[in-house]
C-alpha cells in the first residue's frame, strides 16, 4: 500500500452519488471513469487516488488492503464474509430497500418448500432461517425478476427503489429485509497507520452528509 489514500468506487450509481460528496471533501477525480478506460484514476489531491471496480469487489479490495477506503452498498456488505472492515459513516446515497418479491395473488402461505431466486445468497438464507421458513436458494447474477415468471422460483430477494421493476414485471413487494445505502468502509490496517488522513477524509465526508440532509449544498 503507499503512502496517501486510495478509494475504491464502482462505477455507476455509486461513482455518480459519491462524487458530490467526494468534492466537498476536497477530491475531485481528474477523469471520468464513463469515458476513461483507466481503471486508477488520479484526483485533484496528489495523494489520493480512486480505484474503480465491480460493486461487489469493494469490500475485497478494502479488505485486504489493496485500497484504504472504499463505498459500498448495504446489500453488498451484508453479503460479504470477511470482517477486516470498519464502516465508519453512511453515506446516505444510493439508497434503496432489500426486499421480498413473488407474484401478485401469491402472498400467502406456500404449499412447499419455497423457492428463492437472488443474487444475495447469504442474506436470503439468514432472513428465512430466522423464520424457520425451508428455503431453497437460487444464485442469480441479475434480472431476479425474471425467475417468478417463468416457473424458476417463488420468490425473489432483490433491491427496490421506486417498484417500477417489480411492476413492469407483474411482481409485488412482500417483505422487507432491510433499508439499503452506500457505507464508507475502511481497512482496519490503513485506520492504525494511516489514522490522521482516514479521519480527516470520514470527518470531511460526515460533515458532507450532515450538510445534505439539512438540505443544504450537494
Ligand atoms: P455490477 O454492475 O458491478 O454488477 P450492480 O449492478 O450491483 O453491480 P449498481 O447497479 O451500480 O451495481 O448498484 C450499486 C449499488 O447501488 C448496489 O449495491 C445498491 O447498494 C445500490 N442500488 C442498486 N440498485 C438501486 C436502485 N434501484 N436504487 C438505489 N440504489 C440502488
Ligand atoms: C436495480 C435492482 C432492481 C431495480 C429496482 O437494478 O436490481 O432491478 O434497480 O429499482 P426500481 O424499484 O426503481 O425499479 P438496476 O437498475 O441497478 O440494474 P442492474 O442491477 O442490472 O444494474
Amino acid at each position: 500500500m503507499q503512502a496517501g489514500l486510495t478509494i475504491a468506487l464502482s462505477k455507476g450509481r455509486i461513482f455518480r452519488d459519491s462524487l458530490p460528496l467526494l468534492a466537498e471533501a476536497g477530491v475531485v477525480p481528474l477523469d471520468d471513469p464513463e469515458k476513461s478506460r483507466k481503471l486508477i484514476l488520479r484526483t485533484n489531491r496528489p495523494d489520493v487516488s480512486l480505484v474503480v471496480i465491480r460493486a461487489a469487489d469493494v469490500p475485497t479490495y478494502v479488505e485486504y488492503g489493496a485500497a484504504d477506503l472504499g463505498v459500498a452498498g448495504k446489500d453488498v456488505l451484508m453479503e460479504h464474509e470477511g470482517d477486516g472492515l470498519y464502516e465508519p459513516l453512511d453515506l446516505q446515497i444510493a439508497r434503496c430497500r432489500m426486499m421480498v418479491a413473488g407474484r401478485a395473488g401469491e402472498e400467502g402461505a406456500h404449499p412447499r418448500r419455497l423457492r428463492v431466486a437472488t443474487k444475495y445468497v447469504r442474506t436470503a438464507r439468514a432472513f428465512y432461517a430466522e423464520r424457520g421458513v425451508q428455503a431453497e436458494v437460487i444464485k442469480l447474477y441479475g434480472s431476479m425478476e425474471l425467475a417468478p415468471l417463468v416457473g424458476l422460483a417463488d420468490r425473489i430477494v432483490d433491491l427496490v427503489d421506486t417498484g417500477n421493476t417489480l411492476r413492469a414485471n407483474g411482481l409485488v413487494p412482500m417483505d422487507l429485509i432491510a433499508p439499503i445505502s452506500s457505507r464508507l468502509v475502511v481497512n482496519k490496517a490503513s485506520m492504525k497507520m494511516k489514522h490522521a488522513a482516514v479521519k480527516a477524509l470520514t470527518a470531511d465526508l460526515a460533515a458532507a452528509v450532515a450538510r445534505r440532509a439539512r438540505g443544504e449544498g450537494g
